[in-house]
Order: structure tokens, then C-alpha cells, then sequence
């Protein structure tokens, strides 16, 4: 079975609701009938339910871009998947590197919301992708193998079948610098190889592996023809309709 890319919008800390809908309804028309790619906004959480009911009944699906392990409880400030699930929303981020980075999400957390966003039925993309300084070192393989195996601990082949990987270097997130097609090829089958080994060749095979990081419209094609690139993690590039649907588009 070919893989379905999946084309997907990181909004990060920006978009009040009015202008969420406001982008929904530019970008609906823009990418009304495509069926190549799926398409998927991720809001912030309070622009999702906007963005829920924006896109009901359209190719584009709405997810949050985080959200907590436990099922409910004292956790001030966080999103259960049970709320995200309510609001009409199938699919998460988990992992993202600013999160790791500047909310301290380790791989044994990033496992613990990827064990409940299965179990809930929700679409995890689960990001990995190594520091500069990792890359230089040659670890970048060692690095992003050590985040997937946290990653999947504990979680069955069974369970496993819906995860998405977005492959993203932490130094080409927001800085313009794009990882060469070759540099991101390699980089997702060194992760397809890591995935059949701990999984077995089918679930590694339909795997479906984004990149992300700086992901742009002129870009985009020479990375997204590539077979192992099954779609992009798209954070800047996504902020205005129409460069965005251009991605979608390539
Ligand atoms: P960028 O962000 O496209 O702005 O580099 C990608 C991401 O953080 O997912």
C-alpha cells in the first residue's frame, strides 16, 4: 500500500481565533478537492474548536499541538485527550523539539502521551531530529534511534500501526536553513530502519516519516518528491494561506 503523505500546519504560539478562521477560509477553497495528500491544521488550543468546526466537512483535519498523559487531574494549564477529543480533534504533536527544549519533554514523556494518545484513538506525530552540535559530532543517527526507542517503549506493533515520525533537525526549525533532500532521506530511512527493527518491515513500510523544518513553497518539492518523504511539518510556511497551500500543492 503506498503511503498517504500528510502535509500538516504547526501554528506554534500564534492565531487568535477570529484569525484562525479567517485563514480556514481562505485555505479551504485553495485545497478544496485535493485528495494526493492529507492535510492537517494544528492551532493553538484555544483556536481548535474555531478550527474544528472551520474545517467539518472538508479534506482538512484539526489536531493540538501538545497534550498531557494522564487522563484528567491537577495538571494547571494542560489539554487531556479525552478535552481534545471532545472539541472534535483527531490528531496531536508530541515531542516537538521547542517543547523538549524550553517545557523539558523527555523521550519517557513523550512515550507516556504517545501510550494515551493511542489509546484514545488519536493521530499522533511524533517528532525527533538532532541539535547541531549532534549533527557535526556524527551522532545524529545515534540521537533520533535513542528518541524513537523511548518513544515507542512499551507500545505493541498492534498499537503502533497509526503513528506518524516528523523527522526534524532542532537547526533547521525557524531558521531558514532547510536539511538537503539527500541529508533528510537519509535521515528517515535510518529512522524506517530503527522502526522495522523494533516492529518488523510491514509497520516499518507503511510508516509514514514528515520532515520538518523550514519547509517552504520552493522548496518543497525537491524534499516531498523524495520517496522516503512522506509529507512536511510545516511551522512559518503555514502562517498565510496561500504559501501554505502551495506546500500542500508542490
Ligand atoms: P518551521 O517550523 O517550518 O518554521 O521551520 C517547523 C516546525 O517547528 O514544525
Amino acid at each position: 500500500m503506498p503511503r498517504k503523505p500528510l502535509i500538516a500546519a504547526n501554528w506554534k504560539m500564534y492565531k487568535t481565533p477570529a484569525e484562525a478562521k479567517a485563514f480556514a477560509d481562505a485555505f479551504l477553497p485553495l485545497v478544496a478537492g485535493h485528495t494526493r495528500d492529507e492535510i492537517a491544521l494544528f492551532p493553538s488550543v484555544t483556536s481548535l474548536a474555531t478550527v474544528v468546526e472551520a474545517v467539518a466537512g472538508s479534506n482538512v483535519a484539526a489536531g493540538l499541538q501538545n497534550m498531557h498523559f494522564a487522563e484528567e487531574g491537577a495538571y494547571t494549564g494542560e489539554t487531556s485527550a479525552s478535552m481534545l477529543k471532545a472539541v472534535g480533534a483527531t490528531h496531536t504533536l508530541i515531542g516537538h523539539s521547542e517543547r523538549r527544549q524550553y517545557f523539558n519533554e523527555t523521550d519517557h514523556i513523550v512515550n507516556k502521551k504517545l501510550h494515551t494518545a493511542l489509546k484514545h484513538g488519536i493521530i499522533p506525530v511524533v517528532c525527533v531530529g538532532e541539535h547541531l552540535h549532534e549533527r557535526e559530532a556524527g551522532r545524529t543517527s545515534d540521537v533520533i534511534c535513542a528518541q524513537l526507542r523511548g518513544a515507542f517503549e512499551d507500545i505493541t506493533a498492534e498499537a503502533a500501526a497509526p503513528i506518524v515520525i516528523a523527522y526534524e533537525p532542532v537547526w533547521a526549525i525557524g531558521t531558514g536553513k532547510t536539511a538537503t533532500p539527500e541529508m533528510a532521506v537519509e535521515a528517515h530511512k535510518v529512522i524506517r530502519d530503527q522502526v522495522a527493527e523494533i516492529y518488523g518491515i510491514e509497520i516499518a513500510s507503511a510508516l509514514r516519516i514528515l520532515y520538518g523544518g523550514s519547509v517552504k513553497p520552493d522548496n518543497a518539492s525537491d524534499l516531498l518528491c523524495q520517496e522516503q518523504i512522506d509529507g512536511a511539518l510545516v511551522g512559518g510556511a503555514s502562517l498565510k494561506p496561500d504559501s501554505f497551500a502551495a506546500i500542500v500543492k508542490y
